[in-house]
C-alpha cells in the first residue's frame, strides 16, 4: 500500500487525536525510517525519545525474539526474571530505589501521584494530598496526569479534573516556596522540560527543591520520562546535578520502542504501596522487560552516554553557528542529544521542509524546533541535518 492508500483508510477508522503528517512509515533501521512510498528519512525524533538505540537494533530484536519464543506473559501474581533484572539495573544505576512496572509514561506518573498520596496518608493524615507541578510541564493524558500537567489546553473540556494540583513557574524557587502549604505532599517536575520546549532550569533549581522538600518531608518526584535513558548524556537527567529524588518515573526510551513504564521510589517510600494498593495486568511484561534489559546493557557496554555528551556538544555548537547567521533564532539550548532551537516565528513550516528533505524533526510550543535523535546517531548524520537546516533557514 502507498502512503495515500494507508492514510485514506486510516481517515475512516482512526480517531483524530493527533494532527498527523501525511506519511505512513513501514520500516526502520538504525537512524533511518522508510515510508510506504519508499522514501527514506533520518530520524531526529526517535519516536519521541523512544527508539534510543535507533530502529530495530539487532540486540533489541534478538532479545524480543528470544523472549517471545520463551514466555510472553504471566500475571503479576508471579515473579519473572526479566522484570527483576530491569529493576535491579535501574536500582543499581539510580538511587537504590525499588520499581513498579506499568506500560506508559502517564501510567508511571499515575503511580507516582498515588504513592505520594499514600505515603503522606500513612505518615501524616488524610489532609496532606496536594501536589505542586510546573507551568508548561507535561505529565500525560490520563485524567490524573492532565491535572498534573501545567498546561490549561490539555485539561480544557475534560473538567472537573483531579483536585489538589497547583502550578508554579518552572525554575522559580521563590514561587515554589510560596506555593507549598501544609496540604502539600509532593512536588513533581521534569529535570528538563521536554514538551515545554527543552527548558533547562537554572543551576541550583533541583537542589533548592530538594532542600525545600527535605525541610517539610515533602516527596520530590522527577518525571524522567523524556530525560531518562540517556538522552541528556546521563542515564537520568537528575544526574547532571546530583540531586536525588524520592520518586522517579520512566517510560519512552526504556524498552527502545516497546511499551513500558516504571515508577521508582526510595525504599522507605516504596513501602507505602503494599499488596492490593496498585497494579497493572501488562506492567513489566517479559517481552518489554527483555527489550529494556538489552537497551540498558547496550548503552552501558557501548559507552553511549559518552557518545551522547560528545556528539551533543558538537550538535549544539553547529546550531550556535547557525544562530549567529540567522537572527530569527532567538536561542539554542540542549543537554546531550536533547536539543532545541527557539525561533521568533512558527516552526511548523520548517518541520515540513525538513521532511521534504528527508529529516524527521519536531516543533513544540509553536516556536521551538526540538531534536531527540537516537543515541546512536552519527556525527555524519548530525552534520547532514545541520546543512539541511542551513538551507531551510536561508529561505526565511
Ligand atoms: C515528561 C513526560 N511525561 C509524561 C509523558 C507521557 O508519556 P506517555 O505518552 O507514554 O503516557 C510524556 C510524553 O511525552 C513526557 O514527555
Amino acid at each position: 500500500m502507498t502512503n495515500q492508500e494507508i492514510i485514506a483508510q486510516a481517515d475512516q477508522v482512526i480517531i483524530k487525536t493527533y494532527g498527523r503528517y501525511q506519511v505512513a512509515f513501514v520500516r526502520g533501521q538504525g537512524s533511518t525510517v522508510w515510508d510506504a512510498d519508499g522514501k527514506a528519512y533520518t530520524d531526529f525524533l526517535s519516536g519521541i525519545a523512544v527508539c534510543v538505540l535507533g530502529h530495530c537494533h539487532p540486540r533489541v530484536v534478538e532479545a524480543i525474539t528470544k523472549q517471545a519464543n520463551t514466555l510472553l506473559h504471566v500475571s503479576n501474581y508471579y515473579h519473572t526474571l526479566p522484570q527483576t533484572e530491569v529493576a535491579t539495573f535501574l536500582s543499581e544505576h539510580a538511587f537504590g530505589g525499588k520499581s513498579f512496572f506499568c506500560n506508559s509514561g502517564a501510567e508511571a506518573n499515575e503511580a507516582a501521584l498515588k504513592i505520594a498520596r499514600k505515603y503522606s496518608h500513612d505518615r501524616f493524615d488524610e489532609n496532606r494530598t496536594d501536589i505542586i507541578t510546573a507551568t508548561n510541564s507535561f505529565h500525560g493524558r490520563t485524567l490524573g496526569t492532565v491535572a498534573a500537567t501545567g498546561q490549561e489546553k490539555v485539561r480544557k473540556g475534560f473538567e472537573p479534573t483531579l483536585a489538589g494540583f497547583s502550578y508554579v513557574p518552572y525554575g522559580d524557587l521563590g514561587a515554589m516556596e510560596q506555593a507549598i502549604t501544609e496540604r502539600t505532599c509532593a512536588v513533581l517536575v521534569e529535570p528538563v522540560q521536554g514538551e515545554g520546549g527543552v527548558v533547562i532550569p537554572p543551576q541550583g533549581y533541583l537542589e533548592g527543591l530538594r532542600r525545600m522538600c527535605d525541610q517539610r518531608d515533602i516527596l520530590l518526584m522527577f518525571d524522567e520520562i523524556q530525560t531518562g535513558i540517556g538522552h541528556t548524556g546521563y542515564y537520568f537527567g537528575y544526574q547532571h546535578e546530583g540531586v536525588v529524588p524520592d520518586v522517579m518515573t520512566l517510560a519512552k526510551g526504556l524498552a527502545g520502542g516497546l511499551p513500558i513504564g516504571v515508577m521508582m521510589a526510595r525504599a522507605n517510600v516504596a513501602e507505602a504501596l503494599g499488596p492490593g494498593t496498585h497494579g497493572s495486568t501488562f506492567g513489566g511484561n517479559p517481552v518489554s522487560c527483555s527489550a529494556a534489559l538489552a537497551v540498558l546493557q547496550t548503552i552501558e557496554q557501548e559507552n553511549l552516554l559518552q557518545h551522547v555528551q560528545d556528539l551533543g556538544a558538537h550538535f549544539l555548537s553547529g546550531l550556535q553557528r547557525l544562530q549567529q547567521k540567522y537572527p530569527f533564532i532567538t536561542d539554542v539550548r540542549g543537554r546531550g542529544l536533547m536539543v532545541a532551537v527557539e525561533l521568533d516565528r512558527l516552526g511548523g513550516p520548517m518541520v515540513l521542509k525538513a521532511m521534504e528533505r528527508g529529516y524527521l524533526i519536531n516543533c513544540t510550543m509553536d516556536r521551538v524546533l526540538r531534536f531527540l535523535p537516537p543515541l546512536v546517531i552519527t556525527q555524519q548524520e548530525v552534520d547532514g541535518l545541520l546543512t539541511t537546516l542551513d538551507g531551510i533557514f536561508a529561505e526565511e
